[in-house]
């Protein structure tokens, strides 16, 4: 009884967060139940807010695919309700379960009225190697989602930003030519004229590519930009504020935090200035014990940016937190602190 008693009261009083962020702490849904929605990205549709993320389960076997993608929705960011399985794995084909299925972006088109997902795919059994995206499409908001196909991205085509003359053979978009570039963790971005883009670390991590996609956003038109050359970015996330484009993401260091990265741009194809670490006080290096995953612009607010981490727990993955923290700006640049709790009314 006093244990019913514990259980119970314990999810009341923890879905009584109405209202607050509560960076790193257990975030229930409406059942009570921590969410489970990781590496995620948000699709504001129709005044509701969506959230897509990675369904993990317990133990190492959680940082594969055992599920699929994960949704939610929410009217005001605090509280979230669970719309069930978006994408779900299947017992064969690219997406089996057992695959790498991470950091699922849903964006929706208008023209021609479907949701479209993209996420970073790796086959079963091949470790990071296979370094695809896969792509999937539904025409109701929460799904289900039907996977199309994977590929990699822009074979067969030359950066635009690199002349025939700079390009040697031992580069590894020279080597991956043919066959497509390589597409590891990965951002969707939609500009106000609806060109959508797809930002991924490719080249081994070594250097990210942006590149455009079709009107119908199921396909790459073949031109793309190489971006950070041999910064080795990971976690890309892009906003865009008065006109200018802005980057975050973090290095290269597995499942373990490392200090974030921030860069400025007039145009999403560059050039890319960098900015540093956007992250101040203490855990700033270590960008709170977090990797960005999406920068959410709060809809009627300017100013308003916030940013959407992953704490990972790589040894029980579903146990990971959310670090969600307001964007401030100074001048050009922007920077994010460490708060315990907020509210969209304090930025
Ligand atoms: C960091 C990436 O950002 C994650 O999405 C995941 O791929 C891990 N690395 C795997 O180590």
């Amino acid at each position: 009884m006093s244990f019913l008693f514990t259980f119970v009261f314990g999810s009341v009083c923890l879905a009584q967060q109405s209202g607050k962020f509560r960076p790193g702490q257990l975030w229930p849904d409406d059942n009570g139940v921590h969410i489970n929605a990781h590496g995620g990205g948000m699709l504001l549709y129709e005044g509701t807010y969506y959230w897509f993320g990675e369904h993990k389960v317990a133990g190492e076997i959680g940082n594969t695919a055992q599920v699929g993608v994960h949704c939610y929705s929410s009217k005001d960011l605090y509280n979230w309700v669970d719309r069930g399985i978006a994408l779900a794995v299947s017992d064969e084909g690219d997406i089996q379960k057992g695959c790498i299925l991470e950091r699922p972006k849903v964006i929706y088109n208008a023209r021609t009225k479907k949701f479209v997902m993209w996420f970073h795919l790796e086959l079963k059994g091949k470790g990071y190697s296979s370094a695809r995206a896969g792509i999937a499409v539904a025409d109701e908001v929460t799904g289900p989602y039907r996977f199309i196909r994977s590929t990699r991205a822009t074979p067969g085509q030359y950066p635009v930003n690199v002349s025939d003359s700079a390009c040697t053979a031992d580069q590894l978009f020279i080597r991956d030519l043919a066959g497509g570039q390589m597409v590891r963790d990965q951002q969707l971005f939609v500009d106000d004229d609806g060109k959508a883009y797809h930002i991924f670390a490719s080249e081994e991590n070594q250097t990210l590519h942006i590149a455009e996609l079709t009107d119908d956003y199921l396909d790459y038109t073949g031109k793309y930009v190489r971006a950070f050359e041999g910064r080795y970015m990971e976690a890309p996330a892009i906003f865009k504020k008065d006109g200018l484009y802005y980057f975050m993401g973090s290095g290269c260091t597995g499942w373990a935090p490392n200090a974030a990265r921030s860069a400025v741009a007039p145009s999403i194809w560059g050039p890319w200035t960098e900015l540093g670490n956007p992250c101040v006080g203490r855990d700033a290096e270590k960008t709170f014990f977090s990797q960005s995953t999406y920068i959410l612009p709060v809809p009627g607010e300017k100013d308003k940016f916030i940013y959407m981490g992953d704490r990972w727990t790589p040894s029980n993955p579903i146990d990971g937190r959310y670090i969600w923290l307001p964007i401030r700006f100074e001048g050009r640049k922007f920077k994010i602190e460490w708060v315990d709790e907020w509210g969209l009314d304090d930025f």
